[in-house]
């Protein structure tokens, strides 16, 4: 489980070292950002799937995620006596991307190149010069043991190029010239002798994102599908009569079908398979003499639908991060999404960035629910009621 985040200097997030709990609830007016935390959680997830670069290039390049305001805001200009102005940089421009459990930490610095140009790739042992000026770079990658960094906890350290891991009292030396554009858990193949890259690599790649799910008449959880046993909704719904029918055959079918009562009285569901293998989704309502397909279903029905397939999963995943799941939902079916939720928290860690009062009302019901509420000051992401006291302990290598 993850008991800390911490992201500096991306978007509207200057700073912000937050407590994770196994139900996670942030909240905030618009703006506040949350959608930007929600990304730079992504962004972590690329890490380990080797595309942490890419990532940031769709979203418009490194340099204009950077938090656009002064690197320290004085006391003098968060009293308005002077104006918000930023000084010479104190530390080199990073964003940076971390978490922790009881175990194991990482983190990840990222900047632009420096004034040279140049580029470290793979099979070259030393640096070319490249028109590729935007690319971000890895600059620093550490995993430690234990909550927080400490340079006597650290594991393995990757600074630009080099990547060492301790053995013992010395440091191996593991890699030397990885490229600037590869995160440590690119180099898993290399780094055999360090099971903690490959333990985080998969403890991160278990993450699940669910975030807005298309309903339009084109959406492909509309579609009829080849049926595989699928214990994994697929983050666009494409499975979803799948994934419900691993339920019905494998996971807690009980659950599934007081669910949809629970949020459709009068309603059950059936998964049918036509010849060819494709599988459909048929619903049953009070008073229709005949079942509704998933194409016919209202945009609501169908999320709903979508959201318990993807929350009742036979495979919970390590982290469940859920993005607005309320949208299109009818203010009555939230209370019922929220059950299904805190029911997931008790087999998963579980995420969830909502807006809607009646879902945040009925998620605070359950005592373990860590609710974060952000606002933003002098355009910087905060988190409400947080004290310099409150911040779980947090260190970046750097
Ligand atoms: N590079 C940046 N530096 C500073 N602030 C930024 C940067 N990029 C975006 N922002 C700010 O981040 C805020 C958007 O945050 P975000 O999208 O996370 O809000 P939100 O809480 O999800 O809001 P909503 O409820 O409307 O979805 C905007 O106010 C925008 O001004
Ligand atoms: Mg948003």
């Amino acid at each position: 489980m993850l008991k800390t985040l911490a992201v500096a200097n991306y978007r509207s997030i200057n700073k912000l070292v937050i407590p994770l709990q196994r139900l996670n609830l942030i909240t905030g007016p618009n703006g506040s950002g949350k959608s930007n935390l929600y990304k730079a959680l992504r962004l972590l997830a690329e890490t380990a799937q080797g595309g942490v670069v890419n990532a940031l290039a769709s979203e418009g390049g490194l340099e204009s995620t950077f938090w656009a305001g002064p690197e320290q805001i004085s006391r003098r200009m968060s009293r308005g006596e002077v104006a918000i102005q930023g000084g010479p940089r104190k530390t080199a421009k990073r964003l940076q991307l971390g978490f922790a459990g009881e175990d194991f930490g990482y983190s990840i610095g990222l900047g632009l190149p420096d004034s040279s140009g140049h580029f470290m790739l793979p099979g070259h042992s030393t640096p070319i010069p490249s028109r590729f000026t935007l690319d971000p770079r890895i600059k620093r990658e550490s995993i430690w043991s234990g909550p927080v960094y400490r340079p006597a906890s650290v594991l393995v350290d990757r600074q630009g190029p080099m990547v060492r891991a301790r053995e013992g009292r010395q440091w191996e030396v593991l890699a030397q010239h990885t490229s600037s554009g590869d995160s440590l858990f690119d180099q898993v193949g290399n780094l055999r002798s360090s099971p903690e890259v490959l333990h985080l690599r998969e403890q991160i790649r278990g993450w699940r994102f669910y975030d807005h799910f298309r309903t339009d008449s084109q959406a492909p959880a509309r579609r009829p599908q080849l049926g595989t046993r699928t214990p994994v909704l697929h983050h666009d719904g494409r499975d979803l009569a799948a994934a419900l029918q691993t339920i019905i055959e494998v996971g807690d079918q009980q659950a599934l079908r007081e669910t949809i009562s629970d949020a459709f009285p009068g309603s059950r569901l059936e998964i049918d398979a036509v010849p060819g293998g494709l599988f459909g989704v048929q619903f049953y309502q009070d008073g229709l003499l005949r079942s509704l397909s998933a194409a016919e279903l209202s945009d609501g029905t169908l999320r709903y639908l979508l959201l318990v397939a993807a929350l009742l999963t036979p495979r919970p995943p390590t982290l469940m991060v859920l993005n607005e799941p309320e949208t299109s939902l009818h203010p009555d079916l939230l209370p019922a999404l929220a059950r299904l939720i805190i029911r997931a928290s008790q087999q998963c860690q579980v995420w969830v960035v909502s807006h809607a009062s009646r879902l945040i009302a009925a998620l605070q019901q359950d005592p373990q629910c860590n609710a974060i509420v952000l606002e933003k000051n002098f355009g910087q992401t905060e988190i409400v009621g947080q004290g310099m006291l409150d911040e779980p302990a947090w260190h970046w290598p750097d």
